[in-house]
């Protein structure tokens, strides 16, 4: 809980009410209301809440479908806890195309000297709530939290930003992205910046080629019709692994404002190379166009494997191949660092092996865990074999809050570099955007595998693709 407590410090004033517009649609009801129930559990709400939908629900009903929503995550629902968290609420039914809503709005948040304001509604509909709020007067001060996508290409979103710009500044405008809510992501910073021991070998000298997968074992059954004009590169690849990316290839953040972390991220996006199609593998799951929702002869990867280059003299030279899919045999998502081959041994009876190459794996899902993967010499054993050095932050730490408690708090205390910043989402755009505009043929693979064979091309220079952590 160190992380979330630290935040209240970020000097930004803390909000003073929270408002969700969509509160009666799928997001609160699987994240947000327990993300609130729970951070009211660990005394960490402080303001009032004001739901905005166009349902005409009474309060009681809000609150009903609350409890609802909450115990449906399989949250132990503490009476006590609950009640407080539901004393906050109040709701306010209103289309938001009437500008009457936002009047309601601003009679239900009077006297507010930092609103924050969190959309749960579709993408199209931002520009119209936010030009609602400001021409209600509402937007002068505060901040607007915002889902994605945030566009569908480079273009889409610079015309996205250039749309609210009009009504609210930047510095207001705090996008989500999950992943910057998940500790595996942290974890690979503090591992990087916070040990001696790594950071030096943390580059092209040591470094043979990186790798990020993010596997699913699940389809996309219940979300075709969203998934099916998206796929797997504009779903989780543009937005979260970039986010990984970062993490593990920026330099260390200068300057203690709240900038300097979006600011390195965006000088490594800068360094890298716009990716290239003719290293980019599509597939899609056998069976993905039964899926309700899913166009019956659609090219939509449910599956990718692409490399990344890294102009800079840290990186120079050491692909970056990330790698995810649905339906695959696991859901893990990880990031591998696989370390030059040492020379053939000398030692004796050993004469002439060839050790592996070293690898360290963070963790980020399904537990943030970190392990080393070593050669050693073991009695018993006539050659050094690999041995494994795990850690499970989950076993020692405890259970952490999860990745919408941490944004959703970051919000409510002005913890900007929780968010994606507009420069560093339109670089992900211009780095992925070739791959959008000539996409590869895309080929089927079995659900239960590892995706289709012709990704194993990619990385068959670097050893192969390496783990995941639970298949190893
Ligand atoms: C979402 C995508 O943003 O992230 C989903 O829309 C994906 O398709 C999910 O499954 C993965 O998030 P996590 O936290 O489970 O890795």
């Amino acid at each position: 809980m160190t992380t979330v407590n630290a935040e209240a410090e970020s000097g930004s004033p803390q909000a003073d009410v929270f408002v969700i517009f969509g509160i009666t649609g799928d997001l609160a009801r699987v994240m947000t209301f327990r993300s609130l129930y729970r951070l009211e559990k660990r005394g960490l709400l402080t303001c009032p809440i004001v739901g905005v939908a166009v349902n005409d629900w009474t309060l009681d009903q809000l609150v009903a479908h609350a409890r609802e929503s909450i115990t449906a995550t399989g949250e132990d629902l503490d009476e006590e806890v609950f009640s407080r968290f539901v004393a906050r609420l109040s709701y306010v039914v209103g289309d938001f195309a009437d500008a009457a809503t936002y009047q309601r709005v601003g009679t239900a948040i009077t006297g507010a000297s930092c609103p924050v304001f969190y959309l749960e509604i579709p993408p199209f509909l931002f520009a119209k709530v936010v030009q609602g709020l400001a021409e209600a007067g509402l937007t002068a001060t505060g901040r607007v939290v915002v889902e994605k996508p945030f566009g569908h290409d480079l273009a889409s979103a610079r015309a996205l930003a250039k749309d609210l710009h009009q009504y609210i500044d930047e510095s207001q405008l705090y996008r989500i992205d999950h992943y910057l809510g998940k500790m595996g992501l942290e974890e690979i910073l503090y591992l990087r910046f916070a040990n001696a021991i790594l950071e030096p070998i943390w580059n092209r000298n040591y470094v043979e080629c990186v790798q990020i997968t993010m596997a699913e074992s699940f389809g996309v059954e219940g979300r075709g019709h969203f998934y099916d004009p998206v796929g797997a590169l504009r779903d989780v690849v543009v937005n979260h692994l970039m986010q990984v990316v970062a993490a593990a290839a920026m330099e260390p953040p200068a300057g203690g404002d709240g900038t300097a972390l979006q600011a390195a991220k965006v000088a490594l996006y800068k360094a890298t190379r716009a990716a290239d199609p003719a290293t980019y593998v599509r597939g899609q799951y056998e069976g993905y166009r039964d899926v309700d929702g899913v166009a019956a002869d659609s090219t939509t990867e449910t599956y990718l494997a692409l490399k990344l280059e890294i102009d800079n003299w840290r990186w120079s030279g050491v692909p970056f191949f990330i790698r995810t899919g649905k339906c695959l045999q696991t859901t893990e998502t990880e990031l591998r660092l696989v370390f030059k081959k040492p020379p053939s041994l000398g030692l004796g009876i050993w004469e002439g092996h060839q050790p592996e190459p070293d690898q360290l794996v963070v963790r980020l899902d399904p537990s943030t865990g970190v392990r080393f993967e070593l050669e050693a010499r073991r009695a018993g054993v006539r050659r050094p074999e690999g041995i494994t050095l795990d850690m499970e932050f989950a076993d020692e730490g405890g259970e952490g809050p999860t990745p919408y408690e941490v944004l959703l708090h970051a919000a409510l205390t002005g913890v900007a570099t929780r968010f994606t910043r507009q420069d560093g989402v339109e670089e992900a755009w211009r780095i992925m955007q070739p791959l959008l505009d000539d996409p590869p043929e895309v080929y089927p693979y079995e659900p239960g595998s590892s995706g289709p064979e012709a990704a194993d091309d990619l990385v068959v220079d670097h050893g192969g693709w390496r783990g995941p952590w639970t298949n190893a």
